[in-house]
């Protein structure tokens, strides 16, 4: 049985500090500080008149604050399950001489987006707790009608691969990879939760669902071991 929203909830509400360190980003992810500088410059080359933008999953608000670092006019809308990771993004936002447009509590499946008002919408290491294929079909479409002609969307998560071999290749690199950072018992604690919190999906699935949906051009920004990144033109 895997994890339930509220049992997801109270696990981040205690992990704040955790994910509000913009100079690492998440580090039990592989290339969690390339891909925050990765997403910010791209964004800045690809939406330089934005004006709105959405952080869906927005833990302690790194992204959003990365990206703002070049457009620090931008209104942010952060979204999260955790109250206590909403008033930290918040609280890190508006030091920053920021502005937050929206503040929303919710379950991404649940919550109502406004309709073609943002220029970026970025969903990184929170997609992987959909549970099935419906719900990313509703939620993509969602953050689709969210976007303004020429929007963009950003996905950022743990993935898996359709080939059952080479998922097993990509995870042990992955291993590797938590061991040299924090050793064997810290890799086998992210794999307990991986297990019984994430459900991550294919890349080939995300990106002929996100043209599905309507998006006209879809891309792959960035992809090592089980983590990917990708862009989608609205
Ligand atoms: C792994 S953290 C990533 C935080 C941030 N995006 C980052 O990359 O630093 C995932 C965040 O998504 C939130 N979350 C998980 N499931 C969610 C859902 N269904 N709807 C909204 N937020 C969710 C969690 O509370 C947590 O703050």
């Amino acid at each position: 049985m895997k994890m339930t929203v509220n049992e997801i909830r109270s696990r981040f509400d205690n992990e704040v500090d955790r994910f509000s360190n913009l100079e690492t980003g998440q580090t039990s992810t592989v290339d969690s500080a390339l891909v925050l500088e990765m997403i910010a410059n791209t964004i800045a080359k690809t939406n330089p008149n934005a004006n709105y933008i959405c952080d869906i999953g927005c833990g302690g608000g790194n992204f959003t604050l990365k990206v703002l670092e070049n457009f620090p006019t931008l209104e942010s809308t952060i979204i999260d399950l955790s109250m206590n990771m909403l008033n930290r993004a918040k609280e890190r936002i508006e030091s920053t001489g920021g502005t937050v447009e929206q503040l929303l509590q919710g379950d991404i499946r649940e919550l109502k987006l406004c309709k073609q008002h943002y220029d970026i919408v970025i969903a990184a290491a929170v997609l992987h707790h959909l549970r099935n294929r419906a719900e990313w079909n509703k939620v993509l479409k969602k953050i689709y009608d969210s976007l303004v002609e020429g929007g963009t969307f950003w996905y950022w998560d743990l993935i898996k691969h359709e080939i059952p071999k080479v998922d097993d290749i990509q995870n042990d690199r992955y291993k590797e990879y938590l061991i040299q950072f924090k050793g064997e018992k810290y890799q086998q604690h992210v794999f307990d939760y991986i297990k019984k919190e994430d459900t991550p999906e294919t890349v080939t699935f995300i990106i002929s669902e996100l043209q599905k949906v309507g998006f006209k051009k879809v891309d792959i920004l960035h992809k090592n071991s089980k983590f990917a990144a990708i862009v989608a033109v609205k």
